[in-house]
């Protein structure tokens, strides 16, 4: 299965730290940010990754990632997104080199301490998309699951008030009729195309899958008290302390 970064985005809510610098190039403890998920790819087993690039300084990150090599990919390929136009609109810019094949895409701020491979072996052949859930603190500043009965029947983002304690990560899968199911997929209230509103196709049709996280999960890129979390609970994970 081939991988996607996406590396895109302004970082207003990082600013100043993103005033000039892409946030995906922010350390976070002893790596850049974006090896986080580059690492959950390969350990995920993926070896060709379509790196989506925007925002600010996307040379440098560019040039972090090279030939991917270091990673473990046979093949990494970059793309840029010329305007902000939303996560969706940015996997759309690899459309090419992802076919209509089964993808994994990753926010490049998401950072997964523990493995995500042994929950996920099950998954595979269903022509269904995935999301994967984990419990979280932040929950206004995330998308979060509501179940009725178990089941997963909304995913609303950003809420005044959480629906539940999980939150839907920047892990997803999708089928290989993701690009003609892109077609049908309108704009969010800033004129964006977004994966939220995507994985909302998907469970329209009752296609969407999910699974638990159990692992810590981070997302480092919504807010600066976020981001310093990141770094402390990075640090303990790597001193055996969580
Ligand atoms: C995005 C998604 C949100 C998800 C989060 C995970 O939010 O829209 O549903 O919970 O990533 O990192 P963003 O971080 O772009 O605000």
């Amino acid at each position: 299965m081939k991988g996607v970064v996406l590396s895109g985005g302004m970082g207003v809510r990082l600013r100043p730290l993103t005033n000039v610098l892409n946030k995906h190039l922010l350390p976070v403890y002893d790596r850049p940010m974006i090896f986080f998920p580059l690492q959950t790819l390969a350990s995920f087993g993926v070896e060709e990754v379509a790196v989506v690039l925007g925002g600010r300084t996307p040379e440098l990150v560019r040039e972090l990632i090279g030939d991917g090599r270091a990673f473990g990919f046979k093949r990494v390929a970059f793309f840029h997104q010329e305007k902000p136009a939303g996560t969706a609109d940015a996997v759309r810019c690899c459309q090419g080199f992802l076919g209509n094949e089964k993808f994994v895409v990753l926010l490049g701020d998401n950072i997964f301490l523990g493995s995500v491979t042994s929950r996920l072996r099950r998954f595979g052949e269903e022509d269904s998309a995935f999301t994967l859930l984990a419990r979280a603190k932040n929950l206004r500043e995330l998308g979060v699951a509501r179940f009725e009965g178990g089941k997963l029947v909304e995913i609303v983002e950003k809420p005044d008030v959480p629906p539940s304690q999980f939150a839907v990560t920047g892990f997803y899968i999708f089928p290989g009729d993701a690009f003609r199911m892109m077609e049908d997929l309108p704009e969010d209230k800033r004129g964006e195309l977004n994966l939220t509103e995507f994985l909302r196709l998907y469970l329209a049709e009752g296609r969407l899958s999910w699974g638990i996280f159990d692992g810590l999960w981070l997302d480092a890129g919504s807010s600066i008290k976020d981001y310093n979390e990141a770094i402390l609970k990075v640090r303990s994970f790597a001193e055996g302390r969580v």
